[in-house]
């Protein structure tokens, strides 16, 4: 029996409450012929790009390419990608945004991981590839393939050194303004017009911070550790924010309202009175998910954060003066804000397994959230959990979830990340099992990462279909359809990151041979994707 998509998601809404937690979909990779133009690919961990049947990719744009007449290259591991139309443009064309989330000592620099032997030369070199790029992109009407446009005006960098404000009443760690934009994970876009790019994991270059309950501050060094507060003496208070920027003049300000923690990304979308819900969630075992509503349209500088209780379903504010625990922890509402997650674990906001990408379905509203995995529970593989806030308006403070795909050997996928819906309504994932793990262990069943297909309607609905598997190392990251639908663009991250040495490298895509591995923006088409979109 063929359902309609309305229909069909009816039902498994249904299910979904009755079954709890459960798994609602399984999955299924290869078991029974499908309906789609091309079939799963299998698990392997060869060294390149590989697609499915009728998919094919060009590289876009890679690392080690200056982007502009003041030379700035660039950045390394890409991972945030947004289209942003340029308004008075008949023809297309975009200001492509990309996230630039760590550098690898080992290929820049030479320097090792841990902190331990670095230099200030070898800092310098790393704060200028982190942050952001902004690149214009046009078709080429004779191939029909996309390409950057070299030293176009609006071609732009941020970086570890942009000086960016806080959009803030008050100070941050004594200063109006942080030097810089560095982790930049995941991100998101406002309906008017500006990237919101996240800084995760910016432990890993100024240190971790811990403030007790008299206001003493300790630092100490993460797993990974860049050192840089060794040359930089900048407040790590200074980063882990949301930064607004605008695409088409490289402005930008950091967002203290929407909270600091390892922000994955910031996905918008706007209430029947105007204001802006902004879900988020903090990438950390144990991490939390977030949703911050504005108090005017059209700007994130003021609101409400809100931390999600999945035991109760509701959202619960982190306001201090509406919770007496909030007002007698912290001294301000910006003391708060700096400590979000010692804020929402006071409250009894829900642990989660790696909360990062969030999208919300453009048909039924729904918030799909990837939980990538939580080893300290033995949670090797990870789910995509979907949230119906009540009466499906984001502005509700109450929500019912349930898992929507479990990943595991039967569906055939592990480690969801990232999201995104395509112009068909139908749901796209990317997968980040840790480099050095891929292949091995609990994750030798699934080969290297990929991106993987999931149809929410007709006779293949709910099942996963891997699309592409990444070279060895990589995880695809920051997948997103350009202005016209038609092309996938996606970055591929961290090829060869489990390397030791730069002569020993476990990668060397693209350009094959010895070379080093080169994180890179690829741009995928085909007549499988066309059919897929038809
Ligand atoms: Fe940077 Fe949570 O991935
Ligand atoms: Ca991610
Ligand atoms: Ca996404
Ligand atoms: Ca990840």
């Amino acid at each position: 029996m063929e359902l309609t998509r309305r229909k069909f998601l009816e039902f498994m809404g249904r299910s979904a409450l009755a079954m709890g937690t459960m798994p609602v979909w399984s999955g299924c990779t290869t078991t029974s012929k499908s309906t789609l133009p091309f079939k799963s690919l299998k698990p392997t961990t060869a060294d390149k790009v590989i697609l499915a049947d009728g998919f094919d990719h060009s590289i876009l744009i890679q690392w080690g390419d200056t982007i502009n007449k003041a030379g700035q290259p660039f950045g390394f591991n890409n991972d945030f990608l947004a289209c942003m139309p340029i308004a008075e443009s008949s023809t297309g064309d975009f200001v492509l945004w990309v996230n630039h989330e760590s550098p690898d000592p080992l290929f820049l620099t030479g320097g090792y991981h841990k902190g331990i032997g670095r230099t200030k030369q070898q800092v310098i070199k790393e704060q200028s590839i982190v942050g952001g790029s902004l690149v214009r992109v046009m078709k080429n009407s004779v191939t029909g393939r996309y390409e950057w446009v070299k030293n176009d005006p609006l071609n732009r960098r941020l970086d570890a050194t942009t000086k960016i404000p806080f959009k803030w009443p008050h100070s941050i760690a004594g200063a109006k303004a942080a030097v810089g934009t560095l982790a930049n994970c995941a991100g998101g876009t406002t309906p008017w017009g500006t990237v919101l790019t996240c800084e995760e994991n910016s432990e890993n270059f100024f240190g971790i911070l811990r403030i007790d309950e008299k206001g003493n501050r300790t630092i100490s060094p993460s797993y990974i550790d860049y050192g840089w507060n060794k040359f930089f003496d900048y407040p790590p208070e200074h980063y882990s924010w949301v930064v607004e920027v605008n695409p088409m003049t490289g402005d930008a300000h950091k967002l203290v309202s929407l909270g600091r923690f390892a922000h994955e990304c910031a996905t918008v979308t706007v209430g029947s009175t105007g204001q802006a819900i902004v879900y988020s969630g903090d990438d950390l075992s144990g991490g939390c998910l977030y949703k911050f509503i504005s108090k005017k349209p059209n700007d994130l500088s003021e609101g409400t954060l809100f931390a999600a209780d999945f035991k109760a379903g509701r959202w619960i504010p982190l306001d201090r003066e509406r919770t007496p625990s909030l007002k007698e922890r912290f001294k301000s509402q910006t003391e708060l804000l700096i400590q979000t997650r010692t804020a929402a674990s006071l409250v009894g906001a829900t642990p989660l397994d790696r909360p990062e990408d969030i999208e919300i379905d453009p048909a039924t509203k729904a918030v799909f959230v990837t939980q990538t995995n939580n080893k300290a529970t033995s949670n090797f593989y990870g789910s995509v959990t979907k949230i119906v806030e009540k009466n499906g308006d984001p502005l509700s403070l109450t929500f019912e979830s349930s898992t929507f795909l479990a990943g595991g050997t039967e569906s055939g996928f592990a480690c969801p990340d990232n999201l995104v819906f395509d112009a068909r309504g139908n749901l796209w994932f990317t997968s980040d099992i840790s480099g050095h793990e891929a292949g091995s262990r609990e994750y030798k069943p699934f080969g290297n990462n990929g991106l993987f297909y999931v149809p929410l309607s007709g006779r293949d609905a709910g099942r996963v279909f891997k699309v592409a598997s990444a070279p060895f190392g990589a995880e695809f990251t920051g997948p997103v359809f350009t202005p016209d639908g038609k092309t996938l663009l996606l970055a591929v991250q961290h090829p060869g990151e489990d390397s030791v040495f730069p002569d020993v490298v476990t990668s060397h895509w693209p350009d094959g041979g010895t070379s080093l591995p080169r994180p890179a923006v690829i741009a995928i088409s085909g007549p499988s994707l066309d059919k897929l979109l038809s």
